[in-house]
């Protein structure tokens, strides 16, 4: 997809992070721009930031675990501006420790918003986007973490994991039913955002949550990581070229130490040996 220029793009988890800086990348390229955030505060400060930048924006408060709330998304998206022609699933939280001591409620927060984020999107975007039988774009953001396998973030590998190969199975789905759909994953390294602190914005619900050594030390290893890693922007532009070229996979450059983590998960594959620990040297 070439000409962005006054079409509309919907960014979930738009609010910080890699989700605003998609949207101030769009903006420069002159489309309408919908965000969507569960936190209301840092939201409205975003539909200001980005309207200051010319174009039409507007929020729309969403939790994306939630069919009923991105249905209320598209409508207020094609009530806005028509219709949609990109898609970012963006939305995403992370948390950490050994599997079998992480709480049912950990397990349930990530796959809800990891998952059933992405899940949701597709269901309730790609159909619209079908019926207006233009040029549209869905980008999932996935993470590094779909194409290895840790200790103590498994949780987040495994939704990870299943958004990449949603992602997959739905450019396949796409390409052989509606082509004028395409399809990205966005897979990230390390960017300095907000994750560390996701549980900010974890629903009451599902609160009870694992406070174990394992659980700190992961915690904190993502903390500092992330505090010292790149800004979201290079993220963004790493999609928008996608997007211009329709790339699907959004890696890394290949002499990033996550691309040879990634490596090794695939040799043990076509070697049959069992699971390589290869964390990156970062
Ligand atoms: N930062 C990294 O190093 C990194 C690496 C790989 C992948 N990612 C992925 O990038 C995506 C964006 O995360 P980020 O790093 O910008 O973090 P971030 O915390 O800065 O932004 C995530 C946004 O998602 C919102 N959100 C959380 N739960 C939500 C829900 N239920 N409904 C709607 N919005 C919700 C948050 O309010 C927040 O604004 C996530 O999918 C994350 O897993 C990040």
């Amino acid at each position: 997809m070439q000409e962005l220029a006054g079409k509309t793009a919907v960014i979930t988890g738009a609010a910080s992070g890699i989700g605003l800086a998609l949207a101030r990348i769009f903006a420069e390229q002159g489309m309408n721009i919908v965000l969507a955030d569960i936190e209301q505060q840092r939201l409205d400060a975003a539909v200001t930031e980005i309207s200051a930048l010319g174009v039409e924006a507007i929020g729309v408060v969403t939790d994306v675990g939630s069919g009923e709330s991105v249905a209320s998304l598209r409508d207020a998206a094609v009530e806005q501006f028509g219709s949609v022609q990109i898609l970012c699933n963006n939305a995403g939280v992370y948390t950490g420790g050994n599997l079998w001591e992480q709480t049912e409620d950990d397990y349930e927060w990530l796959i809800r918003v990891n998952q059933w984020g992405i899940i949701h999107g597709v269901r309730q975007f790609v159909p619209q986007m079908i019926s207006q039988g233009d040029a549209c774009y869905i980008v999932n953001t996935s993470s590094m973490a779909s194409m290895c396998t840790l200790p103590f973030a498994g949780i987040y590998h495994m939704t990870k994991h299943a958004a990449l190969a949603l992602s997959e199975c739905l450019y396949h789905e796409l390409s052989i039913s509606a082509p004028q759909i395409k399809v990205s994953c966005l897979c990230p390294e390390l960017f300095n955002t907000g994750i560390a602190a996701s549980s900010r914005n974890r629903p009451e619900a599902l609160r009870e949550e694992n406070i174990t050594d394992m659980h700190k030390m992961s915690m904190d290893a993502i903390t500092d990581a992330t505090a010292n890693s790149l800004s979201p922007r290079v993220a963004a532009e790493r999609v928008l070229q996608a997007i211009k070229d329709e790339t699907f996979y959004i890696l890394p450059p290949e002499d990033n130490p996550w691309s040879a983590t990634a490596n090794s998960r695939l040799e043990d594959l076509r070697l049959r040996r069992n699971p390589t620990m290869a964390p990156p040297a970062i």
